[in-house]
């Protein structure tokens, strides 16, 4: 894969950031196009991210007021925030999910063997998850296009999200945070929480839990 590519793919992808948190429907437009995208990069993805690129998740993950029991990681590409939070909660059962069959196939390879019997992974698009309904008390979107009704009907009531950016504002795929919060509130998520670590960022919120 080229550098032109990769820069076009870079401009695509935030291209298809913006249109789709505005107007979910555009989704089946960009989706084919994503899917070989991230389909292409699989085989190379881990080996681009930088040594801090989940730093701020990590900060995120240590400001939760309990340990989740079941946690989602959105779009995981390779797996690698969802290792993280499996190793942040040692009883938590983690499911990474991700359109690209290629992702989903590098992440189990990528499987450490001493995560293997906790996490797992599947294909599944964000926009129509293939999960019940509060399923999660935690899930995770690491640069990653958000839909925001499918995620909050997966989030169990008094479940958190974080959203992660590992290059902040210049991610390719990264919401601004008041778009986030926007977005989060009005489906009754509050307790909203920025952390920055290098130059990523995360934002951490709670779903009310109906009292
Ligand atoms: C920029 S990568 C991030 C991968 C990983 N979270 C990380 O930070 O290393 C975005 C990932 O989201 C996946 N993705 C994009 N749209 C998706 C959707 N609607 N449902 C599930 N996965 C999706 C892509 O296939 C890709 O693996």
């Amino acid at each position: 894969m080229s550098q032109i590519e990769l820069n076009l793919g870079r401009r695509f992808a935030r291209l298809a950031t913006d249109a789709v948190v505005r107007r979910p429907w555009l989704w089946r437009l960009f989706r084919p196009l994503t899917r070989l995208q991230f389909d292409r990069m699989a085989p190379r993805w881990t080996a681009m991210r930088s040594a801090d690129a989940f730093a701020s998740l990590e900060a995120a993950l240590d400001s939760l007021p309990q340990p989740p029991g079941r946690a989602l990681d959105l779009g995981t590409g390779t797996g690698l925030a969802a290792f993280a939070v499996a190793r942040h909660f040692p009883d938590a059962e983690v499911v990474g999910a991700d359109l690209s069959e290629a992702m989903v196939a590098q992440a189990q390879a990528d499987t450490p063997p001493e995560l293997a019997g906790r996490v797992r992974f599947q294909a599944a698009d964000a926009a129509q998850l293939p999960f019940e309904e509060g399923a999660f008390e935690l899930v995770v979107l690491a640069n990653m296009i958000p839909f925001f009704d499918e995620l909050e009907r997966v989030v169990s009531p008094g479940g958190h999200v974080v959203f992660m950016f590992s290059a902040g504002p210049e991610t390719p795929i990264w919401v601004p945070p008041e778009r986030l919060r926007k977005e989060l509130e009005s489906r009754g998520f509050s307790d909203f929480a920025d952390f920055e670590a290098g130059v990523g960022t995360s934002l951490l919120a709670r779903k009310g839990d109906g009292n």
